[in-house]
């Protein structure tokens, strides 16, 4: 096999909390993921000389010259580690077709390092387990596994612990995006500023956002989302604030930074009214406009 395309989704937090950091920096989460139907493409293509690279590609809006196309870009780490694990002395060469924004707390990167994993796995004929690619996921980042598991599931540990939800409902989400990224990291390091005279509790996922996702409650799944990282994301861009309002002035149930930010989600109940609220926030000229239905599977061969 020479060539194999992956696809793989955007996540997006219907509640994150988050508690206080732990010995080895990170923090500990109960958070519920929603992979959404944005979706970066990973091109898995065979070279027989042991190298491997990485080219993106795509609209520029995304912010893809801030992707790295060296050895620290995480899909091009998936499949060093892949390679290692059964010892495969090919190399590849992966091109990543961005359709998730880069920096936008939608787990772009991780999207692409799961898409990388599955992509490989074909491409090698190496027939992974999916526990032991899990596994391989958690070593990369604390949403990979998520990213090849997809559908609705809840999260803790450092985020790599996923187990499906019970979920019922198909939403639609309008993504507003930022012109400019935020770093996960400094996200965090705001979020420990703000709790370093008051640390945070245990982080839960609430009661009535499991409830409204059993009864596939639009109204209430909006009302009951939430996001510990917001406060911090706000903090270093004010202007969110503003823009999580206007989305609930053009009727979204509800609305919310995503993850770490600068995106922000606005929860919708079907393409048009998904329209709508896109239409809506376009008209402030915020920034960049989209919407994708959610839930949708993990990262998945669509050609090979
Ligand atoms: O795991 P991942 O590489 O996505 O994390 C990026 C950074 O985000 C970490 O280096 C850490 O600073 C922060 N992080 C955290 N707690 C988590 C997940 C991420 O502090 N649960």
């Amino acid at each position: 096999m020479r060539e194999v395309v992956v696809s793989a989704p955007a996540k997006i937090n219907l509640c994150l909390g988050v508690g206080a950091a732990r010995p080895d920096g990170f923090h500990p989460l109960a958070t519920v993921y929603q992979a959404i139907g944005l979706y970066d493409q990973v091109i898995a293509r065979s070279v027989d000389d042991g190298t491997f690279s990485v080219a993106v590609e795509g609209d520029d809006r995304l912010s893809i010259s801030e992707v790295p196309v060296d050895g620290t870009n995480l899909a091009m780490r998936a499949a060093r580690l892949l390679a290692a694990r059964h010892g495969i002395a090919d190399g590849v060469h992966l091109t990543i077709i961005k359709g998730i924004p880069v920096a936008g707390g939608m787990a772009g990167g991780s999207a692409d390092a799961a898409g990388a994993l599955v992509a490989c796995d074909a491409l090698w004929g190496t027939s992974t387990s999916r526990e032991e690619l899990r596994a391989v996921a958690a070593e990369l980042g604390s949403d990979v596994p998520f990213s090849l598991v997809g559908g609705t599931a809840i999260g803790t540990g450092r985020g790599e612990v996923v187990t499906p939800a019970m979920a019922r409902g198909s939403y639609w989400w309008v993504v507003l995006e930022s012109e400019k990224g935020l770093s996960t990291p400094e996200v965090y390091a705001e979020f420990d500023r703000i709790h370093s005279t008051k640390p945070p509790g245990e982080p839960a996922v609430p009661d009535a956002l499991m409830a409204a996702l059993r009864r596939g409650d639009i109204e209430q799944l909006g009302a009951a989302m939430s996001n510990d990282l917001q406060p911090a994301a706000l903090r270093l861009r004010p202007e969110l604030e503003q823009s999580l309002a206007y989305g609930v002035e053009g009727s979204a149930h509800g609305a919310i930074v995503s993850g770490s930010g600068p995106s922000c989600l606005f929860l919708a109940e079907g393409q048009p009214h998904a329209t709508q609220v896109a239409g809506w926030l376009k008209g402030y000229g915020l920034g960049p406009v989209s919407f994708a239905p959610g839930p949708v599977p993990g990262a998945r061969v669509v050609t090979r």
